[in-house]
């Protein structure tokens, strides 16, 4: 990707996200959709039971408004976690909820930058690094903080698509504007033992319409079009769903690492 349509993309991540804050909240709400996502990433770590009790020192890239944060504290009861986000709203929204919490407002591509001389024995993105062009720099980044017997775990979006690809009209294809397939051979360079494993969350007409009223969600789904033409499109691909009796789903892949 070049330099510039890096510079664009992140922009328009940032910006997107901090509109995202009220609806983001409000989904979350209703559904605990990345509180479940946390969890199913956390239980692909390939650690010893023991590890989740210990001292850990746990770094959340693209902490949002801290749903990861505080499910994360909840699953490593002693672990120390802190948080870092770009996005000034969203973050306010985590620092509001988790007043006890270090977070950091920066950028997590460039970890170093905010944590020279600290370790970190897991470094997870929880639904955050598909959002990151320079995933290779991001890679090495946290490649660097990590701890011996470190670990390193991302949930990354594949896509809005019906469950057994069937094409749909009103769904036009995800572009993947960064290679997010070939996250897990990418992570191979930095780390060993990568595990990678495809999930599907099936959605039904209320959750998808939750999701999707998320404004950086849609921007993604839909790129290039204003707000309500998102949110007519989205309505159009569930009532595509429904009259074909079709299933939409969201597709992540779960991907873990380990220090080498
Ligand atoms: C889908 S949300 C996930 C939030 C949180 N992890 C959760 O589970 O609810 C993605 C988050 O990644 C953040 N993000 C995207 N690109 C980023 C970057 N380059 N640096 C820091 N944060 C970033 C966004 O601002 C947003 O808050």
């Amino acid at each position: 990707m070049s330099g510039d349509f890096a510079d664009k993309f992140k922009k328009a991540v940032h910006n997107n996200f901090n509109l995202s804050r009220e609806h983001y909240v409000d989904m979350e709400g209703k559904y605990d959709f990345f509180l479940q996502l946390t969890d199913l990433l956390v239980e692909k770590i390939q650690k010893p039971a023991e590890w989740r009790t210990q001292a850990l020192h746990i770094l959340d890239v693209g902490c949002g408004t801290g749903i990861s944060t505080a499910r994360l504290q909840q699953l490593f009861p002693n672990a120390t976690v802190e948080g870092l986000d770009f996005s000034e709203e969203m973050l306010e929204e985590a620092k509001k909820n988790l007043p006890d919490v270090k977070f950091v407002c920066g950028d997590g591509e460039t970890l170093s930058e905010y944590y020279a001389g600290q370790t970190f024995d897991l470094i997870i993105y929880p639904a955050s690094i598909f959002l990151m062009p320079h995933q290779a720099q991001a890679l090495d980044e946290a490649n660097r903080l990590l701890a011996p017997g470190g670990v390193v775990a991302a949930s990354v979006l594949l896509g809005l698509k019906e469950k057994n690809y069937t094409e749909m009209e009103s769904l036009p294809p995800f572009k993947g504007i960064i290679k997010n397939e070939d996250l897990a051979t990418l992570m191979e360079e930095y780390f060993t033992g990568v595990t990678v494993e495809k999930i599907q969350i099936e959605l039904d007409r209320e959750k998808a319409t939750s999701i999707y009223k998320i404004e950086a969600l849609s921007a993604g789904a839909f790129p290039g079009k204003p707000y309500e033409e998102r949110q007519e499109a989205m309505q159009a691909v569930i009532a595509e769903a429904e009259a074909k009796n079709l299933q939409l789903v969201q597709e992540w892949n779960l991907l873990t690492g380990y220090k080498k």
